[in-house]
């Protein structure tokens, strides 16, 4: 028996105990005659105390090599603390060693294995396995896994069955580039991984199986941010014989729940919002609504001065910065800075300083009067003490960048606070949007996604208006899941594939099976997918993903510990049928 307790678990109860523990030494201290060390293992630490006059001297002898990540075995005796420590589980009690035995020595770790570490972010991967045994990433760890139970009991519960898709298949477009797999035995021929199993799950229900769900991995080959890994986990989830509202009310359930029991917040009814009103509210479509800073559109009490930079633009828009009339020259300046960075690309921004006295003065103080200035604040909601920042142009891309700038404001100002819930259901989102690079319409949730009945006959004349029955799940200003009610017949499924630029041939090469099985009684259906990595991270009061995938790859889409992707060589390439290029 390796041990009869964790190094977690021993408190004053146990005194005078014998007992058996393993772990890692995660440090020592040697006074010469008295040699402590922390005994380290998932579930705590437990100090052990080696005494040269009441220890056998061959194990006080080898106590005194012992160094840092040595796995060890130890027997002896619980004793009280002398100096108790109330901030550990253990720390009123240590282990007086008996029997001592080295189960591995180690290598001085590459950075130290505690809640601060001295290792930046890359050498922390590559020896990931080592970071892993520090707290913050243990925890992390272990808080996805009560993530999952709760999800699966609970979707469980409702009556959803988790079925496993295949992982080798064929293009599922969800908007990012596939990641491919070459097929040996069908040369010149390649296997997709899925980007989601968004027809696998639509197949599930014409196969009648009614409530889906699966924690499943995805693949995309896209850009990587700190909420975006190229490799990431879905709660797919999928129900027949429902409409939006079902769906909602289900999957607003299963939030709640995770709210509940993770966090103890009782969130209450999920607002909701439609597209529109997100995108004129906060530039975005997933806002963070735990603060203000609502947007106010200026357009009637600012275009009818002088002012050319605002006259000549489709929008004008503010917001107002809570407290920040006391802002500098130097501090807006900065701001204007920020603005203008390539990353949010303003060409420049107006200010109004509302101050404690009542009295308003602005950037543009030459076109606008005290009672201009007045509507501003009154649109914006600015408050005396407020800071309002405007800026104009493109309706679109003015109002991103505004909500950029919204965003990055609250973060500075503190009012983004991890432990603050606030979620929304923003629906309504249009069906397609209008794609500048190829100069085409794409769909804008994924292609089997149906529109709104009542927009259909839109869809000749103003497509880029058609509404689709499509929803997403806002959490904290992250978007941790979305879906959409289904096409669920070939008729429909062939118009949208035409709409979407497909030609008949194309739609039958790439989604036959699909049109094929609705041709077979398929049910009305729906669903949506969670993010689970993000999810968690958010629950977890973190925004980076990686923390909470216990084997992320890096902004390159690289894994640095086994050194991936990497060279393959020419032997197994020839059998693939492929042709490497040198670059
Ligand atoms: P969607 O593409 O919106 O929908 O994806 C669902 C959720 O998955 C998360 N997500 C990601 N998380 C980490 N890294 C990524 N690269 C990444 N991409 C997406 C997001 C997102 O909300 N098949 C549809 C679902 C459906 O219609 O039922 C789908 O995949 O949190």
């Amino acid at each position: 028996m390796y041990r009869s307790h964790n190094c977690g678990e021993l408190n004053a109860t146990h005194i005078n105990q014998e007992v058996t523990l393993a772990g890692w030494v995660q440090k020592t201290r040697n006074k010469g005659f008295l040699i402590w060390a922390d005994l380290r293992d998932r579930y705590g630490i437990t100090q052990l105390i080696f005494d040269e006059s009441r220890t056998d001297k061959t194990v006080f002898d080898l106590a005194a090599t012992l160094g840092r990540e040595f796995v060890i075995q130890v027997k002896g005796t619980v004793i009280e603390r002398e100096s108790k420590n109330p901030n550990m589980a253990t720390g009123d009690i240590e282990i007086l060693v008996t029997d001592l035995i080295i189960l591995n020595e180690s290598q001085v770790p590459p950075f130290t294995i505690e809640d601060e570490t001295d290792g930046g972010e890359d050498i922390r991967m590559k020896y990931r396995y080592l970071d892993i045994r520090r707290n913050p990433v243990k925890n992390s760890l272990l808080f996805r896994h009560k993530v999952a139970m709760e999800v699966r009991n609970y979707l469980s519960g409702k009556g959803f069955i988790e079925v496993e898709t295949p992982v080798l298949i064929k293009s599922t477009p969800e908007g990012a580039r596939d990641f491919v797999v070459p097929s040996r035995m069908n040369p010149g021929q390649f296997y997709a991984l899925p980007q989601s199993p968004q027809t696998f799950k639509q197949l599930l229900m014409v196969g009648g199986m009614d409530k889906y769900f699966q924690i499943v991995k995805c693949f995309r080959d896209e850009d990587l941010r700190a909420d975006r890994q190229p490799e990431f986990t879905q709660i797919d989830c999928e129900m027949s014989f429902v409409e939006q509202e079902d769906i909602i009310q289900m999957f607003e359930g299963l939030a709640s729940h995770l709210l509940k029991e993770l966090k103890g917040v009782d969130a209450g009814k999920f607002p909701r919002m439609t597209y529109d009103q997100a995108m004129k509210k906060y530039g975005n479509d997933k806002p963070d609504i735990r603060f203000g800073m609502e947007f106010g559109e200026l357009n009637a009490v600012a275009q009818h001065k002088d002012f050319g930079v605002f006259n000549n633009s489709e929008l004008v828009v503010g917001i107002a910065v809570p407290g920040a009339s006391t802002y500098t020259r130097k501090q807006i300046d900065e701001l204007i800075e920020w603005v203008k960075r390539p990353q949010v690309g303003a060409t420049g921004m107006v200010y109004a300083k509302y101050e404690l006295d009542g009295s308003i003065k602005s950037s543009v103080d030459k076109f606008y009067d005290a009672d201009d200035l007045k509507q501003w604040a009154e649109i914006t909601g600015a408050q005396p003490g407020d800071l309002i920042l405007v800026l104009s142009g493109d309706a679109h891309k003015t109002r991103t960048r505004l909500s950029a700038l919204r965003m990055e404001l609250a973060t500075r100002l503190g009012l983004r606070n991890p432990e603050v819930f606030a979620p929304l259901w923003v629906v309504d989102f249009p069906l397609l949007e209008w794609d500048e690079e190829s100069e085409r319409f794409h769909a804008m949730h994924h292609p089997f996604t149906s529109p709104k009945p009542e927009d259909i006959a839109l869809l000749e004349t103003d497509p880029g208006a058609v509404r689709a029955n499509a929803y997403d799940l806002v959490l904290n200003g992250n978007e941790i899941g979305g879906g959409s009610i289904r096409i669920h017949d070939k008729a429909t499924q062939a118009l949208m594939f035409k709409y979407l630029g497909f030609t008949e041939e194309q739609a039958k090469a790439q989604f036959g099976f699909l049109m094929d099985a609705f041709q077979y009684g398929a049910p009305p259906h729906g669903g949506l997918a969670f993010g689970f990595d993000r999810l968690t991270a958010i629950l977890g009061g973190q925004e980076t993903i990686r923390d909470f995938i216990a084997f992320p790859k890096n902004n390159s889409g690289r894994d640095v510990m086994i050194d991936a992707p990497s060279v393959i060589d020419n032997k197994q390439l020839d059998e693939l049928y492929i042709s490497v290029k040198q670059q």
